[in-house]
């Protein structure tokens, strides 16, 4: 019981949607709520052969029972959280803090005119940089200003921490990951807020005394999207020929391909008080494996990477994902804790 934090622990777009998802549905949490900078995220989450993508609402969504919340600290566009909270039919269920900063027009034009957001930075056009510059200035409207989002209103912060006070379970999630934070990430080549567990904490209001579990999820092949450096990059031919392409969900980019980076693994481990590690994407390195729900039905090959990344990490790696499905994944929580 507690608060658990899911961050993503390379360059965004690790899989943390699926292992919300799987969480969720595990941990049965009476909150997920979205902390993170806002809808340049995606999130993608298959469940029983249908494809979501969420930018706005928390990609816990897929697990009915959670009232899905969106922290303080996180800007709304509210055209997508609208329609998203529609196509989804969970507009019951959704709750947005007063104070979220608002996202308009003008910041997703400059966002997407301003050459070097756009072609340096390679930002994603969803005017997130723009009003994380005007909230700086105390300029952006809030959310308690916008009338369509009114029957969404709340203090996320305060329901939070009263689920927590009442011993119920709640899902912290993050979005984007380390490599692209504000503070620690390849500066300038970054997003527009840091993006570690404590920030995520902070975005929904939750102090660090309250915090059971951080999970930092990798991916056995890091991915990167928009400029910047990407130490273990391999070329376009080599992910070709490995069958391991991917494309953006916001923006349909081609996502660059790297090898498995143990020392950033680490870095980012530590700095985000890793308690466990989610790692996705093992039926890319070994596609016997796609589908295994259990420890054993995994190959020689995978043993011995978690064994060995395991050990270069310093974290229990506890959540194995071995496919974009929802069910394809092995679970050692419980195993792992009670050996612990
Ligand atoms: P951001 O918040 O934008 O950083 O995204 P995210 O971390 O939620 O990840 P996103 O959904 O953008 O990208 C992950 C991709 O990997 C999606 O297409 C998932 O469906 C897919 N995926 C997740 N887990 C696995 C896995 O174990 N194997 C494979 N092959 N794909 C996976
Ligand atoms: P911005 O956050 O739109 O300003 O983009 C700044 C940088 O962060 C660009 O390189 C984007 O590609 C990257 N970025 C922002 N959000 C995500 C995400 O959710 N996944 C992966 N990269 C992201
Ligand atoms: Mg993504």
């Amino acid at each position: 019981m507690g608060a658990t934090i899911i961050v993503g622990g390379f360059f965004g777009d690790e899989g943390k949607g699926k292992i919300v998802a799987h969480v969720a549905f595990a941990d049965k949490p009476a909150i997920i709520a979205r902390g993170g900078i806002g809808p340049n995220a995606g999130h993608t989450i298959e469940v029983s052969g249908r494809k979501f993508g969420v930018r706005m609402i928390p990609s816990g969504f897929v697990y009915p029972d959670a009232r899905l919340l969106i922290g303080a600290g996180v800007l709304v566009d509210p055209r997508v959280l609208l329609s998203e909270a529609g196509t989804l039919k969970v507009t019951e269920r959704v709750g947005v803090d007063y104070r979220c900063a608002i996202i308009e027009t003008k910041h997703i034009e400059t966002d997407k005119q301003d050459p070097y957001l756009s072609q340096t930075i390679g930002s994603t056009g969803t005017g997130c940089g723009p009003a994380a510059a005007d909230r700086a200035k105390r300029i952006t409207a809030q959310a308690r200003e916008v009338t369509e989002l009114s029957p969404f209103l709340t203090d996320a912060a305060a329901e939070v921490n009263k689920a927590l006070e009442s011993a119920k379970n709640v899902i912290l999630e993050g979005s984007q990951g380390f490599g692209i934070s504000l503070f620690y990430g390849t500066f300038p080549y970054v997003t527009s807020k840091d993006t570690t567990a404590s920030q995520i904490a902070a975005d929904i209001g939750v102090g660090p005394t309250r915090i059971t579990d951080t999970i930092v999820v990798f991916k056995t092949f890091p991915t990167r999207v928009g400029a910047g450096p990407f130490d273990t990059q391999m070329s376009e031919d080599e992910a070709k020929k490995l069958d391991i392409e991917e494309f953006g969900t916001v923006t349909g980019r081609q996502r660059r391909i790297g090898w498995w980076d143990p020392a950033m693994a680490k870095y980012s481990a530590m700095v985000n008080g890793a308690t466990q590690v989610a790692i996705t994407g093992l039926d890319k390195l070994d596609p016997s494996v796609k589908g295994a729900n259990q420890y054993d039905e995994l190959s020689t090959k995978i043993k011995t990477f978690l064994r060995e990344a395991e050990t270069a990490v310093g974290v229990p790696f506890t959540l194995l994902s071995t496919g974009p499905e929802l069910t394809e994944i092995v679970d050692l929580r419980e195993e792992r804790l009670e050996r612990a």
